[in-house]
């Protein structure tokens, strides 16, 4: 059968200039897969660790010291692999090797595998016979922990294609609101320079409410109405501006602070003004209350852990549990290896929690994450809109429309 003949491991760097790991995983001294592993900006108190000591290296070091003991596993058995690595870390957060080496290992064997067995990746995560397309979530404009002074303290407003019947017409719509933003931005401040922040998304000088007019602005002016051709979602990241000592929200860039009702009202008026499709950690990652008020709030807006809920299965138990909210990013780095994020997204299909398949904001141009996003049902796939490490998982969609099993797009 197909076995694993070889593993071997190399430092390079994400689109960020940081060091990363990648893997190589052969098949039948043969058929390869290749995966660099993520990092993110705004990383969640309870994620799985990257690298040991900060260090890639030592995760590295780790690979190399134990390859023979992947050599021979059937590459498609994610279990045993997954127990390999288990076996070498002994942690809960994969602290010892590394949760990009979990991830990098995990995600190289399958497609490895899915090479060998000449069938694309989503079919050997999945035994389903039909697959929708997740709508992309695409980063427009961003401040926070993706960009620099004077931008907003949100982290990002997202734009979605709600209306958009095929793949082709959901990426195509993002991308001309992505532009028209441009161009508002530039009538706006003259001296806009058209930076962007890590995830492509346009870093102006403008506080936070100002840049949701703005981007809602621009979708007017193509003429689409918020809520049908296209929504908006906003990413609060809001775990950035908590101030645990205070108990308060700092908002230090637009000049105010929230108490945690206020940081409520603040997210629920948000919400209503611009008709939310998506609101993501709108309050800090320890707030499972505070997100059930939300929850109960708005039943129709994608209520998002994201720190809450780092794609852990435990934590998503609690978040269930307390009803803190009806949709959950997935992140297969936060979880470490893809067995945790594949059990994750199983808990999370099982208590209707609507899953959102994401990219970090330090990405490599590997596309696997467009696969596992159709794999998991994800109702979106949160991967920006332009940038070359963004674009590959755009593409990697549009390549995917010619295939028959993938019949159209998701019902959000
Ligand atoms: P990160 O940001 O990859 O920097 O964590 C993405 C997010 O918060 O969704
Ligand atoms: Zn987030």
């Amino acid at each position: 059968m197909a076995k694993i003949s070889s593993i071997e491991g190399r430092i390079l760097y994400n689109s960020r200039g940081s060091k990363t790991i990648e893997v190589d995983v052969k098949t039948d001294n043969k058929f390869l897969g290749r995966v660099c592993a993520p990092s993110g900006a705004s990383v969640g108190k309870y994620e799985a660790v990257s690298f040991p000591n900060n260090n890639p290296e030592d995760s590295l070091r780790i690979l190399k010291e134990n390859s023979q003991k992947f050599i021979g596993l059937e590459s498609s058995d994610l279990k045993a692999i997954h127990d390999v690595l288990k076996t070498l870390d002994g942690t809960t957060n994969y602290s010892k090797i590394g949760g990009a080496l979990a991830f990098a290992v995990t995600i190289a064997a399958m497609e490895s595998a899915a090479r060998a067995l000449d069938k694309p990746l989503f079919q050997i995560l999945s035994s389903e016979q039909s697959f929708n397309f997740p709508f992309p979530l695409g980063n427009v404009l961003g401040g926070g922990a993706h960009a620099g002074p004077g931008t907003p303290d949100i982290q990002e407003i997202l734009i979605c294609a709600t209306g958009s019947k095929t793949i082709e017409d959901a990426i195509e719509t993002n991308l001309s609101v992505h532009k028209e933003l441009r161009r508002v931005l530039e009538k706006e401040d003259p001296s806009f320079t058209n930076g962007r922040g890590d995830e492509g998304g346009w870093a102006p000088k403008l506080e936070n409410q100002k840049a949701l007019e703005i981007s809602a602005k621009a979708c007017e002016n193509l003429g689409f109405t918020l809520g049908k051709e296209v929504s908006l979602g906003v990413d609060f990241a809001s775990s950035t501006q908590w101030n645990e000592e205070k108990s308060k929200y700092e908002y230090s860039r637009a000049g105010f602070e929230n108490s945690t009702g206020e940081q409520i009202e603040f997210a629920a008026s948000i919400i209503e003004k611009f008709k939310l499709i998506y609101a993501e950690d709108a309050v800090h990652e320890e707030a499972f209350e505070d997100m059930a008020e939300l929850t109960a709030k708005f039943p129709k807006t994608l209520i998002t852990g994201d720190d809450l809920t780092v794609t852990n299965k435990e934590i998503l138990k609690k978040a269930i549990e307390k009803k803190s909210c009806n949709a959950a990013i997935l992140k297969v780095n936060q979880a470490g290896s893809l067995f945790d994020a594949l059990e994750f997204a199983d808990e999370a299909t099982k208590n209707n929690i609507k899953l959102i398949t994401s990219h970090r904001s330090g990405e490599s141009t590997d596309s696997q994450i467009s696969h596992i996003g159709l794999a998991t049902k994800s109702k979106m796939l949160k991967v920006g809109i332009v940038g070359g490490e963004r674009v590959a998982k755009l593409n990697e969609l549009l390549r995917l429309s010619e295939h028959d099993l993938i019949r159209g797009m998701a019902e959000i």
